[in-house]
């Protein structure tokens, strides 16, 4: 009989693509996903360590997985419980110590070898041997992409994410990343294309490329040139541009020191890849950005922004934004605040710098105190809002070109993603999940926007 196999994903896309690879890797062991954990044999909590008290939502959700643990196994079942992703690569050796009902805890590059380690698991139970878990957080020295089998074990539905690059060398002083996530490293272009292949196959009708630093993404193309990710983007477009036609494409998350002019040209002649572009920047003042380690100036940054719009005159941008940052002053804020205006954010998220133990950030003096990072995040969410509301408001009468993605909270109402990344909700009683049509905009709001099916026609 089938195993069940229960996944908890936390944090960034990337982590959804991991446990997408972790189901593929269980498959074949007879492991089937279930979307319900009562009755899950193995739970994967993949889990995520960008901000504080990570590694203590963590353990209280393990809490709640103890509970369950011994109520199986007091029937004479089990649940094997694993926990993975940045929490797990970080904080390994505490989650080992502190929560010994843990099976398995696998860092961000070890996932592929999941079968042995449940092996090692199930033997060390069976020996009576156990108590404490199994801990696989080395970075391998050759790439678990190498290991991750090709099947797809389940359509991922309409958006398939498929990761290009991974890990970050950038080292900004606030971010836990390139020691959760290791070194930046550029998938072969050949296995990105045959992976596109399958997921294209198995229906999705929007690809989001991935990676920490997705558009530091350099490879070897099969024609023996090296590529750049606009080149890739270019190659994929052209792939498929006679039998998907109509596939949506996208990249994130972009760093501003990667744009080079070929990936700008790409949002210029492209034809696939979205008008939308997650480009953060974090501060506005040239001395946070320093401080930051960003290797960027604000100046830099609305260059690219001015490049991109002459490229591709609509395009709609979001940002990452952190407040409070050690030494922040107000002058500093300001800038902040004057170059999100400057660059007209489509779409940003903000956060109030929170101090991670092991980054070069959480040894600077000059912390500012919670209640100014708090005041200045509410002044930035305020203006980001603000300009999220005059861009979905300028789209008014319009007509976008809609994905629809997910069911909305009312009955028969579905929410779907525009070409720049808004969140439309429609009600309509012929709507299904990954139907792609031209939606009329009748209401644009901070944060979504109400669209009706005016012809259904595909978009
Ligand atoms: N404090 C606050 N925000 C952070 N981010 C990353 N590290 C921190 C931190 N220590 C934010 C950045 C990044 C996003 C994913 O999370 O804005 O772009
Ligand atoms: Fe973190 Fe900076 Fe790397 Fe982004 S570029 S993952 S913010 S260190």
């Amino acid at each position: 009989m089938a195993k069940k196999l229960f996944i908890k994903t936390h944090g960034c896309q990337m982590n959804v693509y991991d446990s997408a690879r972790m189901a593929d890797v269980l498959a074949p062991l007879g492991y089937a996903k279930t979307e319900t954990p009562d009755d899950a044999d193995m739970v994967i909590i993949n889990t995520c360590h960008i901000r504080e008290k990570a590694a203590e939502k963590v353990f209280s959700e393990l809490g709640h997985w103890r509970i369950r643990k011994h109520a199986a196994q007091a029937r004479g079942a089990d649940v094997t419980i694993a926990v993975a992703g940045c929490v797990a690569q970080a904080e390994g050796k505490e989650l080992i110590n502190r929560a010994p009902f843990v099976d398995l805890v696998i860092g961000s590059q070890a996932y592929h070898q999941l079968p042995e380690l449940l092996a090692r698991a199930e033997r060390a139970r069976v020996k009576g041997t156990g108590g404490r878990g199994i801990l696989a957080t080395d970075f391998p020295p050759d790439s678990k992409f190498d290991h991750l089998p090709d099947e797809i074990s389940a359509a991922p539905g309409p958006v398939g994410y498929l990761a290009v690059q991974e890990g970050c060398d950038k080292f900004c002083t606030f971010c836990v990343v390139p020691y959760t996530r290791g070194a930046e490293y550029s998938r072969p272009a050949e296995a990105i294309l045959r992976e596109a292949d399958r997921l294209v196959a198995t229906g999705v009708q929007e690809i989001a490329l991935l990676g920490q630093n997705v558009n530091a993404w350099h490879g070897e193309g099969p024609d023996g040139k090296s590529w750049s990710l606009g080149r890739l983007l270019r190659v994929l477009n052209d792939r498929f541009a006679k039998t998907h036609p109509h596939l949506r494409w996208r990249y994130t998350t972009s760093h501003p020191r990667e744009m080079g002019d070929d990936l700008i040209a790409a949002h210029g002649d492209v034809a696939g890849l979205m008008p939308f572009l997650h480009l953060p920047i974090q501060a506005g003042s040239d001395a946070v950005l320093k401080a930051m380690n960003r290797g960027h100036r604000a100046g830099d940054y609305l260059r690219v922004v001015e490049k991109l719009r002459a490229a591709r005159p609509d395009i709609a941008l979001s940002g990452d934004f952190i407040t409070g940052f050690p030494g922040e002053t107000d002058a500093d804020f300001e800038a902040t605040l004057r170059v999100v205006r400057e660059a007209r954010f489509a779409a940003g998220y903000s956060f109030k710098y929170s101090n991670r133990p092991g980054t070069p950030g959480s040894l600077l003096g000059k912390q500012v105190p919670d209640a100014v990072s708090s005041e200045r995040l509410q002044a930035l969410q305020a203006l980001l809002q603000e300009l999220s509301g005059d861009f979905n408001r300028a789209c008014e009468g319009r007509e976008l070109d809609v994905l629809f993605q997910k069911p909305g909270r009312q009955n028969g109402q579905l929410i779907g993603y525009s070409q720049y990344m808004q969140a439309i909700y429609v009600t309509d009683a012929a709507l299904k999940i990954g139907d792609r049509l031209p939606v009329t905009i009748a209401g644009g709001y901070a944060n979504s926007l109400a669209g009706e099916i005016v012809r259904r026609e595909a978009a």
